[in-house]
Parts: C-alpha cells; sequence; structure tokens
C-alpha cells in the first residue's frame, strides 16, 4: 500500500467506522463478509486473521464463530477505534502492515474485505499469508472487479468527486484473481461473484433513517438470492468478486 493510501485511511478513519454503526449500511457489510465466508462454506473460521481490518467490526459480527480473531490493519487511526469499539479477550488488534507478520503464526481462516486491490505487491502478500495457513486453511478475499462498465463508469465519476475515495486502488478481472491465487500454490481454488444491489449500501456512508434501511434489507435479499441460484449470469454484473483457496493437506 502507498504512503498516500495509508494517510487516506488514517484522515478518513472516522467517517469509515461510522458505516458499520449506521443500520442500512450494517446490513450490507454484514452480507459481504458472510458471503465471503460462505464461499468456502466456513462455519467455524477457528483461528481467524483478517488483514486490512479497518474498524475492526468483522470481530463483533463473526463472534462465536472463531476461537480468537486478530485484525491488522495498516492505519493506526483505525486500529484505534477497532481496539476501542471492538477489542475482547478473543479478538485482538495489531497496526501493522500485514507482510510483517512473523512467519511462525498460525492460522485457520485468513480473509481480506476490499484489501488487496490497494496492496503494491499483491503476489507477494498472498504468498506470505499462504505461509501463514495451517494444512486445510482457507485464504478469501473479497475485491471489487471490472467487468460491468455501468459499474466501472460509476466508480470512474467517483474518483473524480469524492475526496475519500482512493485514487490508487485497481480493479480485478475473473482470470486475474484465480491466476494470483494458483499461482501461491492453494488448491480448491474458486471465484464466485458478490454484490449487485446491495453493494453501493456497504461502500457509501448512508443517514440513519428507516427508509433507507427498508431499501437495504431489500437489496440484501436479492442479492443473497441472485448470489444463490445465478452465479453464472450474475458473473459479469456484480460489482465484486470473492477469491478462495486452501492450503493442501
Ligand atoms: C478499503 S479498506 C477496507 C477496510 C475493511 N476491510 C472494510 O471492509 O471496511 C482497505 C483497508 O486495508 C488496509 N490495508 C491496505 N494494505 C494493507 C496491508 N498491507 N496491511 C494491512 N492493512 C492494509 C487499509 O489501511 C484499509 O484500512
Amino acid at each position: 500500500m502507498s504512503d498516500y493510501d495509508r494517510k487516506l485511511f488514517d484522515r478518513i478513519a472516522v467517517d469509515y467506522g461510522a458505516k458499520d454503526r449506521r443500520a442500512a449500511n450494517r446490513l450490507a457489510r454484514r452480507l459481504r463478509l458472510e458471503q465471503t465466508l460462505k464461499a468456502a462454506r466456513i462455519g467455524d473460521a477457528g483461528d481467524l486473521l483478517e488483514v486490512g481490518c479497518g474498524a475492526g467490526f468483522t470481530a463483533r459480527y463473526l463472534a462465536g464463530r472463531y476461537r480468537r480473531y486478530l485484525g491488522v490493519d495498516h492505519s493506526a487511526e483505525l486500529v484505534a477505534i477497532a481496539m476501542a469499539e471492538n477489542g475482547s479477550p478473543t479478538a485482538r488488534f495489531s497496526a501493522r502492515a500485514a507482510q510483517t507478520l512473523p512467519q511462525d503464526a498460525r492460522f485457520d481462516t485468513i480473509v481480506m474485505i476490499g484489501v488487496l486491490h490497494h496492496v503494491d505487491d499483491d503476489a507477494g502478500l498472498l504468498r506470505h499469508l499462504a505461509g501463514l495457513l495451517r494444512p486445510g486453511g482457507w485464504l478469501l478475499a473479497n475485491e471489487p472487479q471490472s467487468a460491468n462498465p455501468l459499474i466501472q463508469l460509476s466508480r470512474h465519476v467517483r474518483k473524480r468527486v469524492d475526496a475519500a475515495y482512493s485514487v490508487e486502488q485497481r480493479y480485478y478481472t475473473a482470470g486475474e484473481l484465480a491466476g494470483l491465487w494458483r499461482q501461491t500454490g492453494l488448491a480448491d481454488v474458486k471465484v464466485v461473484p458478490q454484490g449487485l444491489f446491495s453493494t453501493p449500501f456497504a461502500e457509501v456512508l448512508l443517514p440513519d433513517l428507516a427508509p433507507v434501511g427498508w431499501a437495504a434489507s431489500l437489496a440484501c435479499a436479492f442479492d443473497r438470492g441472485l448470489e444463490a441460484t445465478i452465479p453464472r449470469l450474475l458473473k459479469p454484473l456484480s460489482w465484486n468478486l470473492i477469491a478462495a483457496g486452501r492450503k493442501a493437506g
């Protein structure tokens, strides 16, 4: 991650954390996380590492579904919010780059939501993380994809008008993500679509008004249905892709 992006996340940390405190945003953000784990049929995540944990709400959303949770993030400001709001005896946070995690640490599940596309050396980070997995452990990421031209246009406009939106991020194709996961030596690699109607509710800070909450519920229900029934049709349309791969053994 560049110095520009790290400073950006420090600067926007308070607003960023607020997204998980608003009902409509929270619904879509929880869905994004839950669908990511579901792609690998993970019920109990065991020892769970989250890279780019932001304000750390994953620890709260998945409470009861892990033995221990460690959230790491480059942004010290976001980690301070995470510790204050989401720390617990089983959920810890650390302000550091994931690349500096010691090689002898071991996890059953590693998850990243919207992180890899901010990282300069994505293949290097994936190699490092794969080395931290126990045999049979899963490496999962939810990343923006470039397939839908209308979505790409809206991102292009947002880069121009929203000072809180990183201009440095890139967008993957399904083939690129599958290639990265395979190159890392992981098995059972899959790439599935996520989010058509719900993603804007996850990304943009929304007012806490009942109608906005109803719209978010509807969007999440539609997406849950579409992702379960017509993943192939959804693949060239969705905002995001989930990439998943398992360490052999
Ligand atoms: C778009 S935000 C996503 C945050 C959170 N996962 C979410 O969904 O709200 C990307 C996050 O990744 C963090 N990040 C980027 N590269 C990182 C790295 N190499 N190690 C740790 N954190 C990183 C940034 O500081 C930022 O908080």
